[in-house]
């Protein structure tokens, strides 16, 4: 991490200093149960807590200094050293955004650059991020987020990890509104940008997909002349951004479009769902060829916007191949492939769900499950807004098209996806509703048999990625209801 002193931090945030001056923080935490001596404890208002309560907990744990909103007295009546400022949360993005310009101008005097990657897209930015972290780690010091981070506190927290000897700065940017992405790339200032698709997450936040095409493209809006924008030219809201950069542009594709400069050739799965392809670059590349672990052809997107932004940061044709060709996935819940000791093949990809990602891992489960019972059991997907309806209607419909044997869906929010796979399919008891998890669980339970291929999917919130992680454990002999109870 850079180092602030409380007197710079004042001055940084226009805060008022009511600490020592020369206090200066080695870290910075948002969460008082992750502060260890030293820190920097950013109390913010959250939905359903409030920071300063928790500014006693942050010092006893060792922190050294706090950003507030209102002063906060211990019990003996003093304060705690504090910068007093209006908004925490712009607070962390104005020093973030000084320390990513003191880490330029430190590295810039030892002749040497810091480059910073943003990543933007409705799907993919977090296997996107991980990918090309994985690729940049291997030709200098790399900084990404953990996790999904990609807001206005997690990136800035990405950024505090950064110090002097960082080369490589990855940044993830999610967005909920318009203006969103444009505030982060103020605060980073990327030389490369990514754009990778335009869907309907968080539509109905947004107001419609337009709205969120027009807050992507902000990205590459923020692009100096010097910079480069890697955009996805498989998606034509996509591709429209070319016009929106004074940029050079990288335009990629998983169809083989002939106006990208990076795309994949001869593109396949093996019998593991993994994608292979020859990785086709600027500069030619022939003999490159990328095979993946990870599992589903929508990934062959995500490779290529990996491979185009390293190019872009200066990384050999065969490093990327080759590290691409190393990297499982990074992050949780992720296509997740569990092998279950009897033979039933489990693949948890509920970390989360949108449209898009739905149909992607619904034809990754027709395609590997070939001669295999397969199972969808799927939850809902949150924040469509008014699309909400018709969009699980749709999935149900593609789970019929698709011909998967089983269907489970959890959970009232989902129940349009279950009405729409009945009326569109001829099932039998094949097709499921239940309430909640724990009924879903019970099903399965009972039913799996060795060779089930199954599907789990779901927005975060729903859950449905722990019903995986729970079924992925060896099968538990169902109890009678009796002897359940004397258990208890
Ligand atoms: N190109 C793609 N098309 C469709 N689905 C995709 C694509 N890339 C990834 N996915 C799927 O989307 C889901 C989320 O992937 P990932 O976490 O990489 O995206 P994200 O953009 O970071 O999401 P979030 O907005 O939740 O941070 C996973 O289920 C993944 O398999
Ligand atoms: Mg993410």
């Amino acid at each position: 991490m850079i180092a602030f002193t409380a007197a710079e931090i004042a001055e940084i945030t226009n805060g008022r200093l009511d600490a020592d001056p020369g206090i200066t923080p080695l870290s910075v935490v948002t969460d008082s149960r992750e502060a260890t001596p030293g820190a920097l404890y950013v109390a913010k208002p959250g939905e359903n807590a409030d920071g300063h309560d928790f500014v006693p907990a942050a010092f006893a744990a060792g922190a050294s200094l706090a950003l507030v909103e209102r002063p906060v007295t211990a019990a003996d009546g003093t304060s705690y050293p504090a910068v007093l400022v209006p908004d925490a949360v712009l607070a962390m993005g104005a020093l973030a955004a000084e320390a990513v310009r003191r880490i330029r101008a430190a590295r810039a005097e030892q002749g040497s650059d810091l480059t910073v990657v943003g990543i933007t897209g409705s799907a993919g930015k977090t296997t996107t991020k991980d990918l090309l972290a994985g690729i940049l780690s291997t030709q200098g010091n790399t900084v990404a987020p953990q996790g999904s981070y990609n807001g206005e506190i997690g990136v800035p927290l990405t950024v505090f990890r950064a110090g002097t000897d960082t080369r490589f700065l990855v940044i993830e940017m999610g967005a909920t509104g318009v203006g969103h992405i444009r505030y982060l790339a103020d605060m980073v200032k990327p030389d490369i940008g990514v754009v990778l698709a335009v869907g309907t997450a968080h539509a109905g936040e947004f107001g419609g997909v337009e709205n969120i095409a027009l807050a992507k493209g902000e990205l590459v809006e923020a692009l100096a002349p010097g910079g480069t924008a890697i955009i996805n030219l498989d998606d034509d809201r996509v591709a429209a951004m070319r016009v929106r950069t004074s940029a050079k542009v990288l335009g990629f594709s998983a169809e083989g479009r002939a106006d990208a400069a990076v795309k994949a050739l001869n593109a396949d799965t093996n019998a593991g769902g993994n994608p292979e392809f020859d990785l086709q670059l600027p500069d030619g590349g022939a003999g490159l060829h990328v095979s993946s672990r990870l599992i589903g052809a929508h990934h062959v997107g995500n490779l290529l916007a990996a491979a185009a932004a390293a190019w872009a940061a200066g990384v050999s044709g065969q490093d990327i191949a080759s590290s691409l060709s190393s990297q499982a996935a990074a992050s949780r819940w992720r296509m997740e492939r569990t092998e279950r000791p009897d033979g039933v093949t489990i693949i948890n990809d509920a970390y989360n769900a949108n449209p898009e990602s739905m149909r992607a891992a619904l034809r990754t489960l027709a395609d590997l499950g070939r001669g295999r019972r397969t199972w969808a059991v799927l939850g809902a997907m949150l924040e469509l807004g008014e699309d909400s309806i018709r969009e699980h209607t749709a999935v149900g419909t593609q789970v019929v098209r698709l011909n998967i044997s089983r269907l489970v869906v959890v959970g009232r929010e989902a129940r349009a996806l279950y009405v729409s796979a009945v009326q569109e399919g001829s099932w039998g008891d094949e097709c499921l509703f239940a309430e909640n998890v724990d009924e879903a669980y019970d099903v399965l339970n009972a039913e799996l048999e060795p060779g089930d291929l199954v599907l789990f999917k779901s927005s975060n919130s729903v859950g449905l990625r722990h019903l995986g992680d729970r079924i992925a454990l060896p099968p538990q002999t169902p109890q009678p209801a009796d002897e359940r109870s004397t258990l208890l």
